[in-house]
């Protein structure tokens, strides 16, 4: 089979698809990343979508029949559309299904076409109306760009003038092209946020334990927003009843939805939530597993992670058979200094052979390179994940840190509260319905 992407989710996914019985050859097509590259055998094929035909080709040479797909960009851009055949699977949706992530504007009218909770929101294509209606508003909103942005697509504003400043960077200076013809300006929610994942194989829903994913830069939320410091799963204070609850209000209508558009939709879809007292609310949703949710994900999963990705591309779900590590896990990602803007790279990192040494650790490569010589440097904004397994949930975050204390590079960062849980969610949900 082959994996595409080349990130700390990626090398998650590769390291339980490669414990898998069912695991023919795993091919990988981002060997840069040292993890993957001890877990796989290279596919030196472009990804980029025009160039699809060389991949298509490839893969057809090795009888490969199982294609993964990590991120977004090439899901939105159609890697799925190209790559399946009739003895090619492909985990990922469609692009079409990819809108849901790619295209914010589209997905809003989805779900309000569906009755969806999410955020009350306007789309608008002309600066001028959206400044305008900006304006009008008593409270600050949230902007965001309507395209893909690599996560920076949100300014979830103070007041009017960053809402509007937001706006101009986004629709007039275009600081993130495209993403920025069209703006959906919405009504900031408040309340704990979750990640809910849930494996969907055109009509079978699965929803995986919940996990809490920590996007500000700095201790206590503070600090910008980023792809992710960390995650941890099952997240504290979401029961089972608040999980069935957004799998009938929220998971279900909208694989409803999606059918409903003709949308055969296999792959993964990610809610972000809200839990706001008036219950939980989408703040978006993605179509793959998230970055850095998906390492304590996979670092629970335990079994055959091929057949079960299989099965949920072939759309029989019903057939699956696997289970969870009863354990908590906690992901800490260190970052490299300079980290969300100018990201320094090629840093020598120190510790890593003692820190994976460490029983109930497992570390994921997120943003490294391996030079000629051997050592390891950092290569990107989110360097690695350090993921810790234990019978709490502050078990795991101690495992965590203990193995982040004996990483070192020049400038790292790390915030030092993943794992704990401020803001427990609004108790108005127990009971209700
Ligand atoms: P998104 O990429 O849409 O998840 O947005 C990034 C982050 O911005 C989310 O994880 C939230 O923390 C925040 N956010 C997005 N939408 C809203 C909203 N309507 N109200 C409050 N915060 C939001
Ligand atoms: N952790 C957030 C994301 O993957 O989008």
């Amino acid at each position: 089979m082959l994996l595409i992407g080349g990130g700390g989710r990626e090398h998650a996914l590769a390291r339980a698809l490669a414990a898998s019985p069912s695991l023919g050859t795993l091919y990988a097509t981002h060997m840069s990343n040292p993890g993957i590259a001890q877990l796989a055998q290279p596919c030196d094929q472009p990804t980029e979508v025009r160039e699809s035909y060389r991949l298509v080709q490839w893969c057809e040479k090795r009888g490969i029949g199982l294609v993964v797909v990590g991120p977004e960009d090439p899901l939105a851009e159609g890697i799925a559309d190209k790559l399946a055949a009739p003895d090619r699977l492909v985990f990922g949706p469609t692009s079409d299904g990819a809108r849901l992530e790619g295209d914010k504007a589209w997905a809003k009218q989805l779900m309000r076409a569906a009755a969806i909770p999410t955020a009350e929101s306007r789309t608008f294509t002309d600066p001028d109306s959206a400044l305008s209606y900006v304006r009008s508003r008593e409270q600050a909103p949230v902007v965001k760009a309507a395209g893909l942005a690599k996560g920076k697509g949100v300014v979830v504003a103070k007041d009017t003038e960053e809402a509007s400043k937001a706006i101009v960077s986004f629709m007039i200076d275009r600081i993130h092209g495209d993403a920025g013809r069209a703006v959906v300006i919405e009504e900031k929610l408040e309340g704990p946020e979750v990640s809910v994942l849930a494996l969907v194989d055109g009509r079978n829903i699965m929803v995986l334990p919940p996990c809490r994913d920590h996007k500000r830069l700095g201790d206590g939320d503070r600090g910008p927003n980023t792809g992710g410091m960390g995650a941890f799963c099952p997240t504290a204070d979401l029961d089972d009843r608040m999980l069935q609850r957004i799998e009938r209000e929220i998971l279900v209508p909208t694989v409803d939805a999606l059918t409903r558009e003709e949308i055969a939709y296999r792959g993964v879809l990610y809610a972000g939530i809200m839990l706001t007292h008036a219950g939980p609310k989408v703040l978006e949703f993605n179509v793959r597993f998230g970055d850095p949710e998906c390492q304590p994900l996979m670092a629970r999963f335990r079994g055959d992670l091929v057949r079960l990705l299989k099965l949920t591309a072939q759309g029989h779900l019903d057939r699956a058979d696997f289970s969870w590590d009863t354990r908590h896990a906690c992901c800490v990602v260190l970052a490299s200094g300079g980290y969300p803007e100018k990201p320094k790279t090629g840093v020598p990192i120190t510790g890593l052979a003692a820190a994976e040494k460490l029983e109930g650790v497992v570390i994921d490569h997120a943003g490294t390179k391996r030079q000629n010589d051997g050592t390891i440097v950092t290569a990107g904004g989110r360097v690695l994940g350090v993921t810790g397994l234990g019978e709490t949930l502050e078990d795991a975050r101690a495992k965590a840190y203990e193995a982040c204390r004996l990483i070192r590079f020049d400038g790292m960062q790390m915030r030092s509260d993943i794992g704990v849980v401020r803001e427990p969610a609004p108790r108005v949900f127990r009971g209700t319905r």
